[in-house]
């Protein structure tokens, strides 16, 4: 079987390696992949041609790679792509895709949309409002913080702004800020101009990473995988401003069974039932951002794709074959497939550039020292990292991104998969390397 996959980060390069290991896997296209990918088992990068795979040409580009190629399946890892209805193209043209397709990809496309569809199916989630004047948003705030001992508001602009798009206002003068350079000024273009106004929740963060498939005319299923947890915040301790995650830990601290069974029947029972009323056609992978409070589960949010870096704590916990997951994704026939995990954790913390989250250095040779990390039996899994110009197969990469790679390192537990995962980064060294060290 050849494979397309769809995206250029760490979660594609966690993909791909889950991809080579299945025996039915021939060869896997990442497209356009990065450092990791390129010396991955059966893997070759491929440039998009018509540029990228958000834009119509990129995707036109890549359907007629697939068909000329003889792929067999493409996976898409980014929201982008999908939002941008890659999924729908590819299915016209009889290429066999696991990916939301674009109606269902409004599920994270549009915080509006999403808001609606939960109130709309009973799905558990904090209390909101919509606006797309910004006076009234204004008037709304400057009410929510008249009130004594006001909790904190959360400003979620509607559309996608890869990660910039939620601000968690402490105080009125907060809020109006935000509003303004979301709705007035469109820092964000128009993913600004309307906006989310929603109750701050408290408690603990896990992130649930599914399988879906619901046509018109099947029964549906999601299929949760294991649980996660994301370190958003840049420096030890939850300290410091959002970053796109700075590690994960699979499965995520306290998620009991009991809190699982919360989970299913408050947020994946009403959201299938949602998909299925709703009409979507929706064979992928689904996203719950969950807020845990008292054993009870809330949605902050869903996103139409694998998290990153959830998705490199989590696939190593697969026992199952990942391509004959995607292929039941893709075709329909998801229901009673049986996905099966291993015991233990992984923990999977990122090195990051110097000055990430801000402006940070690129073009650095990242250093591996193979002997030392193979006795720690973890493996990196490359993000912002290139093959350096002219490289061999297998040859260093260099720092191109923020984020440039996460190790991944299975334990019998988080202690033990923490312990390895941090003498694995001691293997690795680019110039201003830096990294959280309270990862799990
Ligand atoms: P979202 O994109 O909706 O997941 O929001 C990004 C981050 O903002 C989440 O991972 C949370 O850390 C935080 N957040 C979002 N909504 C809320 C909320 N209602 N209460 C508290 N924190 C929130
Ligand atoms: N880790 C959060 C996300 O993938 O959006």
């Amino acid at each position: 079987m050849k494979i397309l996959v769809i995206g250029s980060g760490g979660r594609e390069h966690a993909m791909a390696w889950k991809l080579a290991r299945s025996e039915r896997v021939e060869k896997i296209y990442a497209a356009p992949g990065n450092g990791g990918t390129a010396s991955e088992n059966k893997c070759v990068n491929i440039a998009v041609s018509g540029g990228d795979p958000a834009a119509e040409t990129g995707q036109e580009g890549l359907a007629a790679f697939a068909k000329e190629n003889g792929v067999d399946l493409a996976v898409a890892g980014p929201e982008a792509p999908l939002a941008a209805g890659i999924t729908d193209r590819f299915r016209a043209a009889g290429i066999a895709i696991a990916g939301a397709d674009k109606k269902s990809a409004r599920l994270e496309a549009s915080k509006i949309y999403a808001k609606a569809f939960m109130k709309k199916y009973g799905v558990r989630a904090a209390e909101s409002r919509n606006f797309s004047d910004p006076e009234d948003a204004l008037k709304y705030a400057r009410n929510h913080f008249g009130a004594a001992g006001a909790a904190p508001l959360v400003i979620k602009a509607d559309g996608l702004a890869a990660g910039k798009g939620v601000v968690i206002a402490e105080n009125f003068a907060g809020a109006g800020s935000c509003l303004s350079s979301f709705m007035k000024d469109r820092t964000l273009g128009d993913a600004g101009a309307s906006v989310v106004l929603e109750e701050f929740l408290e408690g603990t963060e896990v992130s649930i990473l599914a399988a879906v498939s619901a046509s018109p005319g099947r029964k549906g299923v999601i299929i949760p995988f294991v649980s996660a947890k994301d370190h958003k915040r840049r420096f030890d301790g939850d300290r410091g401003p959002n970053t796109g995650g700075m590690g994960a830990i699979a499965p995520a601290p306290g998620f009991t069974e009991e809190v699982r069974d919360d989970f299913f029947e408050h947020i994946v029972k009403p959201t299938l039932k949602g998909i299925k009323a709703e009409g979507m056609d929706y064979r992928g992978f689904i996203f719950f951002g969950l807020m845990v409070q008292d054993r009870r589960c809330r949605l902050l949010e869903y996103n139409v794709r694998l998290g990153d870096p959830e998705t490199q704590a989590v696939l190593p916990l697969m026992e199952s074959d990942f391509a004959d997951l995607c292929l039941a994704v893709a075709s329909g026939r998801l229901e009673g497939f049986p996905l099966k995990w291993k015991d233990g954790a992984v923990c999977a913390p990122a090195a990051v550039a110097e000055g990430y989250p801000g402006a940070y250095r690129k073009g650095d040779p990242i250093a591996v020292n193979s002997a030392a990390l193979a006795k720690t039996g973890a493996r990196i899994f490359f993000a912002g990292a290139e093959r350096s110009p002219g490289g061999a197969p297998g040859s260093l990469c260099r720092t191109s991104g923020g984020r440039v790679l996460a190790v991944s390192a299975e334990g019998k537990d988080a202690a033990d998969a923490s312990a390895k995962a941090y003498r694995a980064l001691g293997a690795v060294h680019f110039e201003g390397m830096d990294f959280r060290k309270d990862i799990g």
